[in-house]
């Protein structure tokens, strides 16, 4: 039995969420409720990074199951906040010109082809509900990010879910092959998300120049800041060519927005116009955030500082995995996938017990821990407590 819930199982949840607490299941009441450790559904079959967040303990140690940067924002984001916080009763039309502005002008294309939201998730809707409202089918990867491929699953679509390679990539041999005359889009996350596996940048660019010519290729950069060379990794150049590629950014990684909530969609103007009517124009961000994504786009000092604050972490984790006698797949992003000698349920289990919050999976045959790369604070808490039950 997979230890993750789908989406779908997840969105009756959500349902059930807004149509009254009353409606749903003990266990999700008790988990809401923040439940001691004990009471910690041990089955866990409904995993999110949200159902992880909200059943931990208030008092959990080491967050390290939604993939967030603990370094916080740069401080000229919070800066801007508490500068502008004063000016927050006006609409923020001004400033999200100003960051679209700004994006357009650092990534060489038109305003025009920008489109902003509260995170990259409500984007991902947004693409998610333009490409599947005839039917048809969405190529994935397995596992990858769930999120659009699902939404679209819930609407009208069905799902063509392609098994990674044996080094955990994705497979874009075989995601190009299962591709069918009613394939609508296909989604490629890199770096992957569960897997932290990035692909080789010349060998998806040339994924991309062939294949969107037939079907259109959405590319989730999440953790695209974490590579060394972000601007080289990018499929912005795709964009830049005229390509049928969408990319999804987002300030809620590296830049330590995911509480701020500012994202941004990019790719030819007539599909970025279209997934617009999916979306409300911008219109849920908030002045405060987009003021401070502007004072921090591109602020290299902090960005750098915080990756290599991640990197330390990374190497501290290496390290505690080497020396436990694990495996792990190399990480191009700010989180490791790595296989366990019990079962996911009770390792997620044991963990959450002792304060660390991280996320299972069940894939290729094995149980897996994905773990977000915290402050070393975190990281030793997290080595503390995998000594005991390793
Ligand atoms: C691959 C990927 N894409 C998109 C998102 C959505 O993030 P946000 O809505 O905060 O931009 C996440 C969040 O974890 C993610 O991992």
């Amino acid at each position: 039995m997979p230890t993750t819930i789908n989406r779908r199982q997840l969105l009756k949840t959500g349902a059930l969420l807004t149509g009254g607490l009353g409606l749903l299941p003990a266990f999700v009441h008790k988990a809401l409720a923040h439940p001691p450790a004990e009471v910690f559904d041990p089955l866990r079959t409904w995993e999110t990074d949200e159902s992880v967040i909200l059943s931990a303990p208030p008092d959990i140690k080491a967050r390290l199951g939604a993939n967030e940067n603990p370094f916080g924002p740069s401080p000229k984001a919070k800066k801007a906040i508490q500068d502008t916080i004063g000016d927050s009763y006006r609409y923020p039309f001004m400033y999200s010109r100003e960051l679209v502005t700004k994006i357009a002008t650092f990534e060489g294309i038109q305003p025009m082809q920008i489109l902003l939201g509260a995170g990259s998730s409500p984007l991902l809707l947004a693409a998610a509900l333009y490409y599947s409202k005839d039917g048809g089918n969405i190529v994935t990867g397995d596992p990858s990010y769930e999120d659009l491929p699902e939404k679209a699953q819930q609407f009208k679509a069905t799902i063509i879910k392609v098994p990674l390679t044996a080094d955990y990539k994705l497979d874009l041999t075989a995601m190009e092959k299962a591709i069918t005359a009613d394939t609508k889009l296909v989604y490629i996350c890199n770096p992957n998300n569960p897997t932290a596996t990035a692909l080789d940048t010349a060998a998806l660019k040339a994924f991309c120049e062939r294949v969107s010519a037939k079907v259109p290729i959405f590319i989730d950069e999440a953790y695209i800041d974490y590579l060394d060379d972000p601007k080289g990794a990018s499929m912005m150049e795709c964009v830049r060519k005229g390509q049928n590629v969408i990319i999804a950014r987002t300030f809620s990684k590296l830049y330590g927005f995911a509480g701020l909530r500012v994202g941004y969609a990019v790719g030819p103007a007539s599909v970025i116009r279209s997934m617009n009517q999916y979306t409300n124009a911008g219109m849920c961000l908030s002045s405060t955030s987009i003021q401070a994504a502007n004072a921090c786009y591109n602020d290299t000092e902090y960005l750098n500082d915080a990756k290599a604050k991640t990197m330390a972490s990374k190497k501290f984790l290496y390290e505690v995995l080497e020396k436990e006698g694990y495996t792990w797949i190399p990480s191009a992003a700010n989180f490791v996938m790595f296989p366990l000698k019990m079962e996911a349920p009770k390792f997620g289990m044991e963990m959450m017990k002792r304060g660390v919050m991280i996320r299972t999976w069940r894939f290729a045959g094995k149980d897996w821990c994905r773990i977000s790369l915290g402050t070393m604070e975190e990281m030793e808490v997290f080595a503390k407590a995998f000594k005991e039950i390793s």
